[in-house]
Formats: C-alpha cells, sequence, structure tokens
C-alpha cells in the first residue's frame, strides 16, 4: 500500500518496452507515416486497415513459433482467446480470402499501424513498434519481386538514405527447400531446418550444429562461402540493376526469415555498417491463403514489413537522413500568422479576425491569456510564423510585419484577407 505523500512509480511510469510519444516524437512518427504513403502511393499501392486485436489462432495456425511465443494473448470476457497483432500477414490472408471476388488482381495494399510483440526489451526490440506493410497479392510472377524490392529501396532512399548506409539482403528458401530435398530430409522437417539456418551466427555454433545433425558441415560450408545463387536470383537482380537500383541488394543465402510462411524469395533490409537489427523484411508467402482458407482460395502472394524503431536509430545515426527529417519537421511545424495582442481592448476585434483566417485555412496562433507584446514577438518566431498582425494603437488599421525580413506596413482591418492572402500566394509561387 502506498503510504501518503508516496507517489505511486508504477503507475507513474510506461510498461517495459511502451512509449510516450511527446509532441517532438508525434512529429517524427508524422514524418515517417508521410514518407511511407508518399512513397507506397507512388507505387500505386493503395491504404487498407484490419483489426488490432485478433483471435489468438489466427498466429497459432501459420506466424510460427517465435512469434505465438511473444503474443500478447489474454482471454476476453465473452471468453475468446484473443491476442495483439503481432503482425498483420495472417490478417491479410484472412481478408483477402473473404473478400477476393471484390478486387481486380493483383492486389497493391499498403498499411501503416501499431503491432505488439512480448520480446525482451533490447536496442531496436520493443514490445509496440509501428509498421509499414506493403503486399502484392495475386501475382506469381518474379516482376512482383522486383517491383518490391524497388519499393523498399525507394522508401529508404525518401528518408535520404544512399547504397552506402543500407543493403537488402536477398534470398530464396526454395534454394534451401531443393538442398533439403537433395538430401533426403522428410519436407516436414524442413522447416525445423529452415529456422535453425535462420539462427546461424545469432545463436551459438554448437547449437546450430546440434539441430542441423549430419547436414551441418555441407550448410555451414555453403553460408560461409557466401554460395548459393540461383537462376531466379540472379534475374532479381538483373531486373534491379535495370532499373539501376542493384548496388543497394546483395544475394545472401543466410536469409531464411523467422517466420513459418514464406515459400520463396525472401529478403531483409540492414544498414551497411552492421550496428542496427534489421529494419525491414519479407518475401514470398505463395501457400498462406490456401492455408488460412482451408484450400477454399489460393492465390501467390508477397509483401514486407518496415519498422518505425530501427529506422528511427538509422534517422539519427546518419547526419544526411537527420538532417532531411529536422528540415522536414521544422517545416510541418511552423505556423502561418501569429497575432498579437498589444492593447486588450482589440482581443475582440483580433479573435474576429482569427476566426476568418482560421476558416480560410491558415495556420493562426495568439495569446490566450494578456501577456506583454516582446513575448509575444517572441512566440511568433517560436512557432516558426511568417507573419505577424499587431492589433494595438494603430486600430482600425492593424500592423503587419514579415518577419523575415522585419518588414512593417499598416492596412485597414477590412483589406488584411486580401493582403495576407496575397502574401501567401506570393510565397508559395516562389
Ligand atoms: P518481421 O521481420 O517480423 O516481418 O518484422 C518486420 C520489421 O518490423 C522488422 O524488420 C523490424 O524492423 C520491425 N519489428 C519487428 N518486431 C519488432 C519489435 N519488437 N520492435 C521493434 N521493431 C520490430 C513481419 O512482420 C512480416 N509480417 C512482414 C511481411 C509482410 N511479410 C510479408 N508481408
Amino acid at each position: 500500500m502506498l503510504l501518503p505523500g508516496q507517489r505511486n512509480r508504477t503507475a507513474m511510469q510506461t510498461l517495459p518496452g511502451f512509449r510516450d510519444f511527446l509532441p517532438e516524437d508525434c512529429a517524427k512518427r508524422n514524418y515517417t507515416f508521410g514518407r511511407w504513403r508518399e512513397v507506397s502511393r507512388r507505387y500505386g499501392f493503395v491504404e487498407w486497415e484490419g483489426p488490432v486485436l485478433e483471435p489468438t489462432d489466427l498466429y497459432k495456425k501459420k506466424s510460427g513459433s517465435e512469434i505465438v511465443d511473444q503474443l500478447f494473448n489474454f482471454t476476453d470476457k465473452g471468453e475468446r482467446e484473443v491476442a495483439l497483432r503481432p503482425e498483420l500477414t495472417p490478417t491479410l490472408a484472412r481478408v483477402v480470402a473473404a473478400h477476393e471476388r471484390e478486387f481486380k488482381k493483383p492486389l497493391k495494399w499498403f498499411s501503416i499501424g501499431q503491432f505488439f510483440r512480448y520480446e525482451k526489451q533490447q536496442r531496436g526490440r520493443l514490445r509496440e513498434h509501428f509498421q509499414l506493410n506493403c503486399d502484392v497479392i495475386g501475382e506469381a510472377d518474379l516482376a512482383g519481386d522486383i517491383e518490391l524490392v524497388a519499393l523498399c529501396i525507394d522508401i529508404l532512399r525518401a528518408f535520404g538514405f544512399t547504397e552506402k548506409d543500407f543493403v537488402i539482403r536477398i534470398s530464396d528458401r526454395e534454394f534451401w527447400t531443393d538442398f533439403l530435398r537433395e538430401k533426403d530430409v522428410p519436407a516436414d522437417r524442413w522447416e525445423e531446418f529452415l529456422q535453425a539456418i535462420d539462427k546461424f551466427g545469432r545463436e551459438p555454433r554448437d547449437k546450430t550444429a546440434e539441430k542441423l545433425g549430419k547436414l551441418a558441415g555441407p550448410i555451414f560450408a555453403t553460408l560461409e562461402s557466401g554460395g548459393g545463387k540461383s537462376e531466379k536470383l540472379t534475374r532479381l537482380i538483373d531486373g534491379l540493376r535495370g532499373r539501376g537500383l542493384a548496388e543497394f541488394v546483395s544475394i545472401d543465402v543466410g536469409i531464411v526469415r523467422g517466420l513459418a510462411y514464406y515459400t520463396g524469395i525472401v529478403f531483409e533490409v540492414f544498414d551497411r555498417a552492421g550496428k542496427f537489427r534489421a529494419i525491414a523484411g519479407g518475401g514470398r508467402y505463395d501457400r498462406l491463403i490456401s492455408q488460412l482458407s482451408d484450400g477454399a482460395i489460393s492465390m501467390p502472394a508477397l509483401g514486407f514489413a518496415m519498422g518505425d524503431v530501427v529506422l528511427g536509430e538509422l534517422i539519427n545515426e546518419i547526419p544526411h537522413a537527420r538532417e532531411v527529417m529536422q528540415k522536414a519537421i521544422t517545416i510541418d511545424r511552423e505556423i502561418d500568422v501569429y497575432v498579437v495582442i498589444a492593447k486588450e481592448e482589440r482581443r475582440g476585434d483580433a479573435l474576429k479576425q482569427i476566426q476568418q483566417l482560421r476558416e480560410r485555412g491558415y495556420r493562426v496562433d495568439y495569446p490566450l491569456a494578456p501577456l506583454k507584446v516582446a513575448g509575444q514577438f517572441q512566440a511568433a518566431e517560436e512557432a516558426g510564423a511568417a507573419l505577424a498582425l499587431l492589433y494595438g494603437d494603430e486600430w482600425p488599421q492593424v500592423k503587419i510585419k514579415n518577419l523575415a525580413t522585419r518588414e512593417e506596413s499598416l492596412l485597414s482591418h477590412d483589406a488584411l484577407l486580401d493582403s495576407v492572402g496575397k502574401f501567401f500566394n506570393v510565397s508559395a509561387s516562389v
């Protein structure tokens, strides 16, 4: 029990792995979402969204054991087993199977939302994060994979990153399933092997070797020689080369992906310096829709998700990307007009004008309580206002001040709307 005067510390703190978004953090988040949305639209993707709470079974069925261990799940008041979504792909597969006839294929859908995984909190991994998901449904051709990787590259370029900052490591699960077939490993054990290969380099070598048994030697040799090219991977790289994007990718058969549903090309995005965890990951999952709809609907599919946490760390790390973000945030935060109320008797007249300006779409601010004129001009500067309008002794004229050039003029208050309009039209056209 709390003694009087003792603060309830637990209630005063966020839960481990959850974040508060102060205005500066929200500005950064909006910037990230803005770029994600803008480039996805550039590629002809349309936005959709699913629920944040789903039946736990949706993930038990298909996501793979790692994600099921990390579920934020509980029994709801109707005795249903539910989970906060750890990822979007199973929801997408369910939605697409249910609405399959309503849309022309291929679908190119993107979504921006929050996801929850009960992970050990560490650098780059929290218990909630935001993801951009981009998926193509109903396209079996490699052209879809090339388009998706190109989109992923262009999204990161929109943040100011170059081929020196990040690399997309691409692989093909079929390379490994062919290998396992050749070695007479039964198909129902492939997933187990793929999960072990996925952990190569991330868990102690002995442990991986134990899981791989007598295949440890040849698998380690393949991973370490960097070998394992395939005709499909070569065509994919050629397709990207044709677009001038080959510098951003490399083939790496060590990329297998932890999620169970992938069937073909898979990829993950890392910073070149190798300092951070994966920024994004995805691949083909041609059988998931069929599996989730118990065979009723079958459609090839592919997609990727990019998280906001590692992306934010990389933006902070790369000076150019940081500058691009700061510039965008500053511009977005700026207001248009600050109304200085120099004489309290003029407050009513000023508010009438403020209302009219806001109705026309201008961003306008003013002091809610009486404040010294110098303090008001300081607030105007801090808010990044382009113009200040001063309501004081000059009434019925109003002083209009260009805060960038410091030029001032006096105008009759009823000519003000026109003048402000002209000012912003001219500044918008330069
Ligand atoms: P994923 O690799 O599990 O893929 O997650 C994608 C990205 O989300 C990661 O690369 C990482 O940036 C971010 N992320 C994941 N977990 C966390 C976490 N705990 N904290 C912070 N960031 C995190 C998927 O989720 C697949 N469903 C992607 C996909 C879409 N595949 C096909 N379509």
